[in-house]
């Protein structure tokens, strides 16, 4: 482990601009379940029930998806940044931080400190919540009082549309800005990380596998195999607090 961590160290070292893809594996140190590990967040509740065109069309699922949500949300607002999301904190201080792109909806790396600018969450955030109508704004915490008042499912006081976080679910579009300025970053990067993801899902995982094709060394921390790992420089199955460190930030 420590041969390939200095190894993936010494990429970094030698990069310019390197582009970090996180996901919900990097957040479980801090508390907050993801999806596929085992008691991950798919062991409790069915992803069929999560899909967009679900939500819109049937209240149930709608009252379905709200506990899902915040019981996920209770999880994440008092969350604190762990030693893996200082440690790309770190990287940007280098000046090697070319994107952050995150599957993860909890808000961490905005909280570890990383300029927002870098910050790419092309499955949104779940911090926020809007009308699928109108687009009028709400924070979240304002509609999880609602929720804990014993609304069942949240309406948008405007125009009587259907409210839903700011995130993307399954079935729903991706934001065509934010996938667009990622793969360019993943066209350019000279370096990506993957840190904490299965890369079972696209279009998201496409990303490092854009940076892969386009010439980038691809370093993968992850505590399980992934479909990428063959295309991978370096791979390193170990905990994400423990090993980002010393690769971002020796
Ligand atoms: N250290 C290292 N790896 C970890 C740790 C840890 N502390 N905790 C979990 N992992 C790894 C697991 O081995 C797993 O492969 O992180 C990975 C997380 O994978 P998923 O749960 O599938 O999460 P992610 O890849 O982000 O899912 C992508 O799927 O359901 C959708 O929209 C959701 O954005 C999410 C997308």
């Amino acid at each position: 482990m420590k041969d390939l961590i200095e190894k993936a160290a010494k990429i970094i070292d030698e990069a310019k601009e390197v582009l970090v893809f996180t996901g919900a594996g990097i957040s479980t140190e801090s508390g907050i379940p993801d999806f596929r590990s085992p008691g991950g967040l798919w062991s409790k509740y069915d992803p069929q029930d999560f899909y967009f065109d679900r939500f819109i069309s049937n209240e149930k699922a709608r009252e379905k998806y709200w506990q899902m949500s915040t019981e996920a949300y209770a999880t994440m607002k008092d969350a604190r940044p762990n030693p893996a999301h200082l440690a790309i904190k770190c990287l940007e201080d280098r000046g090697k931080l070319l994107a952050l792109v995150t599957q993860n909806i909890d808000g961490l790396h905005h909280k570890a400190g990383n300029s927002p600018d870098k910050i790419i969450e092309i499955h949104g955030t779940a911090l926020s919540v809007s009308c699928l109508n109108c687009r009028k704004p709400y924070g979240r915490d304002e509609i999880e009082e609602r929720l804990r008042s014993g609304v069942k499912v949240p309406y948008c006081d405007e125009c009587g549309g259907i409210l839903k976080p700011d995130t993307v679910s399954f079935g729903q579009s991706m934001p065509e800005d934010k996938m667009q300025r990622a793969l360019e970053c993943a066209a350019r990067c000279d370096a990506c990380v993957v840190a904490g993801s299965s890369l079972v899902v696209y279009p998201a995982a496409s990303i490092p596998a854009q940076a892969a094709q386009s010439g980038a060394k691809l370093i993968i921390v992850n505590r399980d195999p992934t479909p990428l790992d063959n295309y991978a420089t370096v791979v390193i199955h170990g905990s994400l607090s423990e090993v980002l460190g010393p690769i971002l930030c020796p």
